[in-house]
């Protein structure tokens, strides 16, 4: 399994460009199975998640292209469609493949998705995905594991989801496009990842509106076409380089990235005393040498501060000067990197949801390894900062997230080597 070495300490400097979003590209592959008809993405990041999609849709009968040129253009088309059958051995390795269960049921009239299992950052339920697709009239029951779903035509509803689902209010958006009638979407989930879902359904043929906004009125039509569409930028990637700059005093400019996507997460990096410029699609963090000030943290759905970033601010509170309060609103398990940072030397204290971490100087170097991706990538940034060099094991949670992680901290000026 491979691993990544780390020499620390550093200061970051320099550029680095932005990925593609993971969580835009997987909901946006998905979508391609509700049209007869070539879908054409650009800057589609190369992760191992969206390779895991990449094969379920193939599986499906989907075809499936990746540009030779452009290891970012994808081309899907599922005019060729042949299977409603999700089978366990992809969807427990990615979760997210829960998210071909909308488009499967509404192109095909019923679907078989395997159930995901439990998770190393909580339960992660999917009730809200299954009650949304049985008020828009679908007949769903729960056998030997799988999800099977079945509806001769959808019907547009009213659906008030119980919790702000990211992932089901995207199911349930590509559901209701080809759904008979008009459907309100209510309590959406407003993150940008499924604001660039809808852009690509609508330049597939879907009326959308709303979208970005906890209120998203979707017209139905009979079928959806072909589109071009380009993946968002990775605004959790992003955001992580800039709280590994901020952590080694550095300097970084991330280019070919959006400011707007991550209002909260700036927020937090000014107020631990980032100097922070920001043009259309850059943003440029300067320390000035100077060590962070700890900053308190509490995650909820967007546009507060996502949960996905919370691991990273615990490793910058890490070495921070003060005491930071993290809270974790969102998943239940979510601080499986607070012990292995504390093995690096971090001191930090778990009171049920809120880690209250007492900022060092600098980190020790340690072994450590992380159970989730972004618990990973706390380790890495964790590790920028520590007085030698830190293993960090399992990385291929890191793979499943972050595009060529350690060629972009090395870009930076970091010692990151892969040891296979
Ligand atoms: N929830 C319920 N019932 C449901 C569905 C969700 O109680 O039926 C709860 C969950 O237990 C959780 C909260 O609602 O407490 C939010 O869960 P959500 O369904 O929004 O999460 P998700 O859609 O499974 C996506 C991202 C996650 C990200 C969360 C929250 C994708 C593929 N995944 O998950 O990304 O943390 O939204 O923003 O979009 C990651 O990239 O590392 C990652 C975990």
């Amino acid at each position: 399994m491979d691993r990544l070495e780390i020499d620390g300490p550093c200061r970051l400097q320099g550029e680095v460009r932005a990925s593609g979003a993971k969580n835009a590209a997987l909901p946006i592959m998905a979508a391609s199975l509700l049209a007869a008809a070539p879908l054409r993405l650009a800057r589609v990041p190369a992760l191992a998640d969206v390779r895991t999609m990449g094969r379920l849709l193939a599986d499906l009968g989907c075809s499936v292209r990746q540009d030779e040129s452009d290891p970012g253009g994808w081309t899907l088309d599922a005019s060729a469609l042949s299977s409603c059958h999700a089978d366990y051995e992809l969807v427990r390795t990615m979760r997210a493949s829960i998210l071909v269960l909308g488009p499967l049921l509404a192109r095909l009239g019923e679907a078989e998705v395997s159930l995901p299992g439990g998770c190393a950052i909580g339960a992660r339920p999917v009730q809200v995905h299954l009650d949304g697709l049985r008020a828009l009239g679908a007949e769903v029951a729960v056998r030997d594991g799988y999800i099977r779903a079945r509806a001769e035509r959808l019907v547009g509803a009213r659906v008030v989801m119980d919790q702000v689902s990211v992932t089901g209010t995207e199911v349930l958006l590509m559901a209701a496009c080809l759904a008979d009638g008009d459907t309100v979407l209510e309590n959406a989930a407003r993150e940008p990842e499924v604001v660039d879902l809808a852009v690509c359904l609508r330049a597939m043929g879907a009326k959308i509106r709303g979208e970005g906004t906890s209120t998203i009125q979707v017209q139905g039509v009979g079928r959806l076409g072909a589109a071009e569409h380009r993946i968002q930028p990775d605004r959790i990637e992003t955001g992580t380089f800039l709280a590994a700059a901020a952590l080694t005093r550095g300097q970084v400019c991330v280019r070919d990235t959006d400011p707007q996507l991550l209002e909260a997460v700036l927020r937090k990096l000014r107020l631990a005393g980032a100097a922070l410029r920001t043009g259309a699609d850059w943003i440029e963090l300067d320390m000035g040498g100077k060590r962070p000030r700890a900053v308190d943290i509490s995650t909820a759905p967007h546009p507060a501060f996502p949960t996905d970033m919370q691991a990273q601010f615990c490793a910058l509170n890490a070495v921070a000067e003060g005491v930071g309060v993290v809270t974790e609103n969102v998943f239940e398990n979510r601080f499986q990197h607070v012990l292995e940072l504390s093995r690096m030397g971090a001191d930090i204290r778990i009171e049920h949801n809120t880690a209250v971490v007492i900022g060092r100087e600098a980190l020790d170097p340690a072994p450590v390894m992380a159970t989730d991706l972004r618990a990973s990538a706390s380790l890495v940034i964790a590790a920028l900062a520590a007085q030698g060099t830190t293993v960090v094991n399992r990385i291929y949670h890191l793979d499943r997230g972050y595009e060529r992680i350690e060629d972009k901290l090395a870009g930076l000026g970091a010692a990151v080597r892969r040891v296979k």
